[in-house]
């Protein structure tokens, strides 16, 4: 960063933009009136970085890497995502709906972890009593968790300060206020410097902050873009419309892998970890439809098997409609032209809509060639062996490309009772498996010919 001279600056509460000088209009973001004034000056503390160390150069080697132990929470599910626990002094950023159970299932971490760390929870959003009649109706140990409300960022601050507790959950950052920054509670420009103060305090006191942030009306956090490189973790809380599941996916971490996946149920004793997801995304009734096939992806560091479906219908009026949930809409029509030009199956007269079942987003390409085959299975209205597993990516010309850890991903589908498996020629296991007759194909073409013998 250049040496600022200037004490403040203008930012844009849409977009996070800054500015020299106030103006009536936001350069980037063209929204009107949306500038306001940050003190840059009585926020920061002279010399210290967002890192929280002063300024001096050592040898890589010198470093101490005897790392602090992480902190265990507990919960298999958030410690995978995590990857491994909660690093002292790092700043956790958790997003998601209002209602997804952030709170929820915090407020049940914090009971649980606050026997052994000293925990403290402040919440802006609810009162005191309400925290505290949620964790009664929940049987939870309420003896060791220390609570505030409050929402003045300076006053949290100076409480963390005096108490020193080993992990703090602020709830939420969009409430925090900081006196020194002139704009309303959930600003981005609010929001900005609030996480900068929070991310300097658990830098500075080696405390690790928890932060809740909502997402907005457009599906985003206030300011993500702002707050991302400020923090270590950032994960966000989904929670698929009606249904009880909810997943938490790692967006990024400084201290494990990313895009981990962790899988809750929302339950009336709250949040209820699901150790085996592959068996509730799989819940499939006694009747076997055309249109289902059942794919294995790869979340974090787990296969994951779930099922994708298709319908094909005619299509009323001109324009045939392509309709993708949980999948990416731009790739089903990229098939639906490979089909046409490689297959010579046209469905330019239909109407196309895909589904994951139960709420889960495939953001890898390893479900392509399933999701084809769903798509033609519902159009040929036949339906797909019961027990068959696909997975495997396709290329524009046709071709299906290996995807990575092939060998984990059939091993998943066994472990399920799969007995047919069409999957990349690359990925076809080296050694016959039992039970599992798998059928390695380069193309589009050759897996269809698989499908008739099957
Ligand atoms: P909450 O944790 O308040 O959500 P967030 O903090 O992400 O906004 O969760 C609230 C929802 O969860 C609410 O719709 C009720 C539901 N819920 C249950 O189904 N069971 C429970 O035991 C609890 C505490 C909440
Ligand atoms: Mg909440």
């Amino acid at each position: 960063m250049a040496k600022a001279k200037t004490k403040s600056a203008y930012v844009c509460d849409e977009c996070g933009a800054e500015h020299r000088q106030w103006q009536g209009q936001c350069l980037t973001c063209k929204a009107w009136n949306s500038l306001s004034r940050v003190n840059i000056g009585p926020v920061a503390e002279p010399g210290v970085g967002y890192a929280g160390a002063r300024a001096e150069v050592k040898r890589l080697a010198e470093v101490a890497t005897a790392e602090a132990p992480r902190l265990v929470t507990g919960f298999g599910e958030l410690d995978r995502v995590l990857g491994g626990g909660l690093v002292p002094g790092s700043v956790v950023l958790i997003g998601g709906d209002p209602g997804a159970g952030k709170s929820t299932l915090l407020l049940q971490v914090c009971c649980a972890l606050a026997e052994r760390e000293a925990v403290l929870y402040v919440t802006g959003e609810e009162s005191l009593q309400q925290l505290a009649l949620r964790a009664t109706r929940l049987g939870l140990p309420m003896a060791q968790l220390s609570v505030a409300a409050e929402t003045r960022a300076e006053e949290v601050g100076s409480l963390i300060e005096s108490t020193e507790p080993d992990v703090v959950i602020v709830d939420s950052i969009q409430v925090m206020q900081l006196e020194s920054v002139e704009s309303t509670p959930g600003s981005v420009t609010q929001v900005r410097e609030a996480a900068a103060f929070f991310t300097r305090l658990a830098k500075r006191t080696g405390t690790v902050i928890v932060l809740v942030g909502h997402v907005t009306k457009e599906g985003n956090l206030a300011g993500p873009k702002v707050l991302e490189h400020m923090i270590d973790c950032f994960m966000m809380l989904d929670s698929p419309a009606g249904s009880r599941y909810r997943t938490l996916r790692g967006v990024k971490n400084r201290f494990g892998a990313v895009n981990e996946l962790g899988v809750f149920a929302m339950t009336d004793q709250g949040m209820r970890e699901v150790s085996n997801p592959s068996a509730i995304f799989l819940q499939r009734g006694d009747v076997h439809s055309p249109g289902s096939v059942v794919t294995v992806t790869w979340e974090g560091t787990r296969p994951l098997l779930v099922e994708l479906q298709a319908l094909v219908d005619q299509a009323q009026g001109g324009y045939p409609r392509r309709i993708a949930v949980g999948l990416d809409q731009q790739r089903l029509s990229m098939h639906l032209a490979v089909l046409h030009r490689h297959c010579g199956v046209t469905l330019a007269d239909q109407d196309v809509f895909a589904n994951v079942v139960g709420g889960v987003r495939i953001g890898e390409t390893g479900a392509d060639l399933a999701l084809l085959l769903a798509v033609l299975s519902s159009f040929r209205n036949r339906a797909l062996p019961r027990e068959l597993i696909v997975f495997g990516e396709l290329g524009l010309t046709g071709e299906v490309r290996p995807v990575a850890n092939g060998e984990q991903r059939l091993t998943e589908a066994a472990k399920h009772g799969f007995k047919q498996a069409i999957v990349p020629f690359a990925n076809r296991p080296k050694k016959v498996r039992d039970g599992m007759t798998v059928h390695g194909v380069k193309s589009l073409s050759a897996a269809l010919e698989v499908l008739d013998t099957l």
